[in-house]
This record gives structure tokens, C-alpha cells and sequence, in this order.
């Protein structure tokens, strides 16, 4: 599929929501192949079938179809590769950097002189260097970083679901090992971004700017999840607050709160700042307890559910509750650290009937496949439809602000549905309260 014409080779490793839209857009100007472990994935892919499904990459997708492979030679062949493995953490919050090392063991088997090696995966500040280099470097040929073959870290900050800021328009910054490393992946955004690149200094800048942007978001959405708590014993609608306190012009950014952060990056990310920190002697107290708060919010949904529940002489244990929304955000189908697994997974223990619905999760089973859930197929009903969902349950929590959920109040009237938990403050208040229904919102 090499086509002459265009500016060099590619390789994108890991095909997911940050590297497929890259392989698509890239190809426009470069000869791309995808390379990834899933076989599922690549099968889709090379059938062109887009295997996920957010807005823009589908677009991408239909308007760029590329091949994929998980044949590692192709990585030899390659001008540029650009790595986009996950950072997850595990199950005690500590970074798993497994598909980062995992990933560039298999580079350095391939590695040849000349070659440009992009890192977009979010990493604590000096992983290129500390980790992802020395691995490198353990090549057959003993080719050595900076000389032989170039580095560089550029951060991606793509935010599916978002339709506005996409991969194209989406400023960027870029570090590079040497400054010819830093030119070279600068030429290669450049080709297909419209938007401005920053050069930084270092490596370790470029890395630490990304997890400096997640832990941002994630400590105010932490303070104003915190605020909504103590807003709600004082009578005070957070949501009114925010409104009021955005006309200030300057000096005020607004924040929502919710039912928790999930997602891969601003759940994970603070981690991996985190625990590099404590290795290097610094305490971060502050991202903590922003970790602390927001991980805490579920526990907060199902607490107010109950008390809602209460006020109508129900019992929470008797009640069969619908869940709106599986996935982390608005518009993407995406479950990873999910705040809806967790308020299931606190429902269930305690003994409450649990209805799912998700309009963007075409496969819902896929919940079983999630630790929380693993033996969980008996105790939750998949609904089809909202109705469907609707139509067996007391109360309801919209967790997910899926466009499909607005404006539904008639919908949901309809139904015996008697509290309504809605933590996205999406749902008309007044409307559903003049059906009999008890609004409860976070913070509301
Ligand atoms: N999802 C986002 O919105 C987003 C935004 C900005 C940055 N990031 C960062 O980008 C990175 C990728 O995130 P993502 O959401 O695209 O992840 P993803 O899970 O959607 O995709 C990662 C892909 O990498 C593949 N993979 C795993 N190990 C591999 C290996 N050793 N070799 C080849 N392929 C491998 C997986 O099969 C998967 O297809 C993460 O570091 C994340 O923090 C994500």
C-alpha cells in the first residue's frame, strides 16, 4: 500500500481513541499502518468497520480507512512510529506502565538508524528517558537514542465526544531528546494539524504539561464536588452558584459536579504524578485528597438516593433502581473507570435491583467483563430501550449525559417512577416535580 507520492511511513502502536483517529488523519499525508494486539480490533478495522464508536474517529474513519496488523516487522519498515499504548492503573491505583514497556520491548526488535519514535501516551514526567528509552536501547543492533534513532514525547490531548476541539484543532506542545528530534516531530504534526505546536525545552516538560492538565481538572472538579456536598446541607442550589459566579469575566473557570471522574486519563492520570513523586521524596497531599473526593462521589449518589427514597416511605433495599448511562461521558462508549460501574456495584451490595441502560453501548454485556461485574449477569437486567428501562423501575439515576436523555421528563413521567437522581443536572426540575416525581440533583 506504499504510495510514493507521500511524505514517508508511519506506524501508529495501539489503535484505540487516541492512536486510530492519528493513523486515519496522518494517512492523509503519510503511509500508515495501524499496529495493535487486539485481534477483534484488527479484524474490524481491516473489514472497515470503525470499532469505535465516537463521532469524529468514525468520521476519520470513513474518510481515511487505514490497515492495521499486529505483524511487529512492519515496525522496521517504518520512517515515524507513534506509540499510543494505555496507562491504566491497577487495582491499588498504582500506574501500570506494562503496555509502555511492552510495546517498546517489541520496538526494539525492529528499531533501525533514522527512525523518529513519538510517544503520545500520557506517562509521569521522566518515563521516555527513565523507562522507554533504556528499553529501546536493548536492541540487536545497539542502536543508541538520539544518535541513531530520535525521541520525542507529544502529548495528546483529544476529547472524544468533544465536537468542536478534535485532533485537527487541538493546539499541541512537543518535547524532543535532541533538537533535531524535536524538528523532525514537529514537521510530522505540522503536516496535519491546523493548529499552533509549542517546542518545549525537555522531554520531561512535554510529559509533565499532560499530567499538569489532568491533575488541574481533577482537583477543581474535586473542589466543587466538595463544594456541592456542603451547599446541599446549607440550602444552596451549586448549580445556581456556578451560573452566578461565571458572569465574572476574569479569574473564575466553571466546574461541574457529578458522579464521579471516570475515563482514562483525569481518573488515572493524577496516579501516575503522584506516585512518582512519593518515589522521588515529595508528598502530593493536595492531588490525594482531590482523588479521595472524587472517588468518593458514587457513595455520595447512592447515599442521596436513599434519602430521597426515605422522604417517600421507600426503602432502598425494596426498590428497583435505572441506571442511565454506563459510559464515563456524554456521547462515547467508553466504561473505563466509570462512576456508573461503581454506584452499580454499591446498589448490588446492597441487595438493590439494578435496570441498565446505555443507548451508546452496543454490546451492554460488556459490563460482565469488568471486574466489578464479573459475577454480576443475574442480578442486572439490560434494558433495551429507555422505556424498557423505565418502564420496571421506582427510581432512576442518570449517571451519563447522553444527548438521549434530555428532554425526557414525559418519558419518564409515564412510568412508576417516584425519585429521579440526577447527577448531570440535565433533567427540568420543576417538569417533573409538578408529575409527582422527587427531584434530587448533586448539589441541587
Ligand atoms: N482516551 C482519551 O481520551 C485520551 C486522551 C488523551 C490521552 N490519552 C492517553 O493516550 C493513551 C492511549 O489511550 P486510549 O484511550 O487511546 O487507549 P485505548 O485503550 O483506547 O487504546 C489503546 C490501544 O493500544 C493497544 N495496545 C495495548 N498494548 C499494546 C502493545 N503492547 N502493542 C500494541 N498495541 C497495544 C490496545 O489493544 C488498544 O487498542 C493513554 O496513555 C491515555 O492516557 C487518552
Amino acid at each position: 500500500m506504499h504510495n510514493p507520492g507521500k511524505q514517508g511511513s508511519v506506524v501508529v502502536i495501539g489503535l484505540g481513541y487516541v492512536g486510530l483517529p492519528l493513523a486515519c488523519l496522518s494517512s492523509s499525508f503519510y503511509n500508515v499502518v495501524g499496529f495493535d494486539i487486539d485481534q477483534k480490533k484488527l479484524d474490524k478495522i481491516n473489514n472497515c468497520i470503525c470499532p469505535l464508536d465516537e463521532e469524529y474517529t468514525k468520521k476519520l474513519f470513513a474518510q481515511y480507512p487505514i490497515i492495521a496488523t499486529s505483524d511487529p516487522g512492519v515496525l522496521h519498515d517504518a520512517d515515524i512510529i507513534v506509540m499510543c499504548v494505555p496507562t491504566p492503573v491497577d487495582e491499588h491505583f498504582n500506574p501500570d506502565l506494562g503496555p509502555v514497556k511492552g510495546a517498546s520491548a517489541t520496538l526494539a526488535q525492529q528499531i533501525r538508524k533514522g527512525q523518529l519514535i513519538i510517544i503520545e501516551s500520557t506517562i509521569y514526567p521522566g518515563t521516555t528517558e527513565e523507562v522507554i528509552i533504556p528499553i529501546l536501547e536493548q536492541n540487536p543492533n545497539q542502536l543508541k537514542a538520539g544518535v541513531d534513532f530520535g525521541v520525542a514525547y507529544c502529548p495528546e490531548r483529544i476529547d472524544p465526544g468533544n465536537k468542536r476541539w478534535v485532533l485537527e484543532t487541538i493546539p499541541r506542545v512537543v518535547g524532543g531528546l535532541t533538537e533535531k528530534d524535536l524538528n523532525r516531530a514537529q514537521h510530522f504534526y505540522q503536516s496535519f494539524i491546523r493548529a499552533p505546536l509549542t517546542p518545549l525545552r525537555s522531554l520531561k516538560a512535554a510529559e509533565a504539561v499532560k499530567i499538569l492538565e489532568n491533575t488541574f481538572r481533577d482537583v477543581n472538579i474535586a473542589f466543587i464536588n466538595e463544594i456541592a456536598k456542603s451547599f446541599d446541607v446549607l440550602g444552596i442550589d451549586v448549580w445556581e452558584v456556578i451560573k452566578g459566579a461565571s458572569t465574572k469575566p476574569f479569574g473564575f473557570m466553571p466546574f461541574y459536579p457529578g458522579p464521579g471522574v471516570g475515563g482514562h486519563c483525569i481518573s488515572v492520570d493524577p496516579y501516575y504524578l503522584i506516585e512518582k513523586a512519593d518515589r522521588s521524596g515529595f508528598d502530593h497531599a493536595f492531588l490525594k485528597l482531590a482523588r479521595k473526593i472524587n472517588n468518593s462521589m458514587p457513595d455520595y449518589v447512592v447515599h442521596l438516593l436513599e434519602s430521597a427514597l426515605t422522604r417517600c416511605g421507600l426503602d432502598l433495599q425494596k426498590t428497583r433502581v435505572g441506571i442511565l448511562g454506563l459510559s464515563y461521558k456524554a456521547g462515547v462508549d467508553d466504561i473505563r473507570e466509570s462512576p456508573a460501574l461503581k454506584i452499580i456495584r454499591l446498589l448490588l451490595d446492597k441487595q438493590v435491583q439494578v435496570a441498565v441502560f446505555d443507548p451508546h453501548i452496543v454490546n451492554t454485556e460488556m459490563i460482565f467483563h469488568h471486574p466489578l461485574h464479573a459475577s454480576d449477569k443475574p442480578k442486572i437486567s439490560l434494558a433495551k430501550n429507555l422505556d424498557a428501562c423505565l418502564a420496571s423501575c421506582d427510581a432512576l439515576i442518570l449517571v451519563t449525559n447522553h444527548a438521549e436523555f434530555l428532554e425526557q421528563e414525559e418519558t419518564i413521567s409515564k412510568h412508576p417512577i417516584k425519585v429521579v437522581l440526577d447527577t448531570r443536572n440535565v433533567l427540568n426540575k420543576e417538569k417533573l416535580e409538578a408529575s409527582g416525581i422527587i427531584y434530587k440533583g448533586v448539589g441541587r
